[in-house]
């Protein structure tokens, strides 16, 4: 009797801080007077947010540094209830039935890409993150982005101790083991920015197609069938030709991804659905959308600039300086920012370089 006596009383409790939460909100909306929230729907006040009490207790009982299954969504929920966990890394067979993707063409969706979509997916068989991570009941996972901020700073230990440590783009991992780790779980491409020379591919690692156009994914069907690229016409710059990884070692990222992080969680023009007024959110912002979604704790490094050292260089791996960075067109950055300050600042993500928060959390 008495553990389920507790129940109702946990139940009923829960029932009352529920409804009290809901009319609260209801009123404020109401009065037009939504102040706890900010536009996008994120927890203004993002200091001393607190987890729900039975996690607390779970996450006590664990070791000190034990992976904290749930931690990322329960932190992103507490700062931004409309959060729903689910939503998948990759695309598989059953894409039609995430409805959320179909209404929208590239980057934010799938729509009119069906048939070449099924043919992808028909030829790499393959959608999650291998057997081992996909039946963990706990996964770390690390965005590493291509900041200048990553050098010299011998993180690569503490990078490779991640369950899956997510790259982008052409960033290098030969060379730079120190600072960047040498594992690679994945690596998030888009044509224009895949690694060209087919040497400096690592040995292993999933090689994850973010579609931004239509022909990204006629792209990925060349590299997946190994097909030659006749023509380059429609990339903006010049485009892997060919990707040194089987059918099975692809994937294409969920869209969603770039859907949710633009409308919702940075709050870029709608722009009717389509791209355009600055909508893109960056490959780095996408990752840590993915991420929230799929990995029990977050982390990212090489995220941000140090505003006190202009001429640091852009990137870890090469020699550009941050002073060359431009205003572009296709991302907003600083209102990119203000989302990933959210997130370090209510302690969603951590950020091992500290780069997010280089002005002040
Ligand atoms: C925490 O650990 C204690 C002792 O091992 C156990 O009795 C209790 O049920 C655990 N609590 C949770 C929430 O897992
Ligand atoms: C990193 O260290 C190397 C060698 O000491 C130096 O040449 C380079 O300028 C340093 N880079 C940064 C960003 O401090
Ligand atoms: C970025 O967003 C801010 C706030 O919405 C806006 O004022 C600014 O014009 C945008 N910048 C670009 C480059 O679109
Ligand atoms: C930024 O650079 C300055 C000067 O090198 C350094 O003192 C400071 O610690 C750096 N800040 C971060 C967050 O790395």
């Amino acid at each position: 009797m008495k553990p389920s006596r507790q129940f109702f009383l946990g139940l009923c409790s829960m029932l009352t801080l529920g409804f009290l939460y809901y009319s609260g909100r209801i009123s404020l909306r109401g009065l037009g007077y939504d102040s706890l929230y900010d536009q996008q729907g994120f927890l203004r006040k993002l200091d001393g947010v607190s987890l729900p009490l039975e996690l607390m207790y779970k996450y006590g009982n664990l070791s000190e540094g034990a992976c904290k299954p749930g931690f990322a969504a329960a932190k992103m929920t507490a700062i931004y209830p409309k959060f729903t966990k689910l939503a998948p890394m990759f695309l598989n067979p059953n894409y039609k039935r995430f409805f959320k993707i179909g209404d929208y063409s590239p980057p934010f969706g799938v729509k009119s890409q069906e048939k070449i979509i099924d043919i992808l997916l028909s030829a790499t068989k393959s959608y999650g993150l291998g057997e081992e991570l996909d039946s963990a009941n706990c996964k770390t996972c690390i965005v590493v982005g291509n900041g200048g901020i990553l050098a010299n700073r011998s993180l690569g230990p503490r990078i490779d101790e991640f369950d899956v440590v997510v790259r982008l783009n052409e960033a290098p991992v030969r060379g730079f083991e120190r600072d960047v780790g040498s594992k690679t779980t994945m690596r998030i491409t888009y044509p224009e920015g895949a690694i060209q020379k087919t040497e400096r591919y690592e040995a292993q690692s999933l090689f994850v197609l973010s579609a931004f156009k239509a022909l990204d994914f006629k792209w990925l069907r060349h590299m997946v069938f190994n097909q030659r690229l006749r023509s380059t016409d429609g990339f903006w710059k010049s485009v892997a030709r060919y990707v040194p990884r089987d059918p099975g070692d692809m994937r294409i990222l969920n869209p969603y991804f770039i859907q949710e992080a633009s409308f919702k969680l940075i709050g870029l023009p709608h722009n009717k659905g389509q791209m355009g007024r600055g909508n893109i959110p960056t490959l780095g912002a996408v990752a840590i959308t993915m991420a929230l979604h799929n990995c029990d704790e977050v982390a990212v490094a090489g995220f941000g600039y140090n505003m006190s050292t202009p001429h640091a260089p852009l990137h870890y791996y090469e020699k550009i300086r941050m002073a060359a960075i431009k205003e572009s067109w296709t991302h907003n950055i600083s209102r990119e920012k203000e989302f990933l300050l959210k997130l370090v600042k209510a302690g969603v993500i951590q950020d091992l370089t500290n780069g997010i928060c280089s002005a002040g959390c």
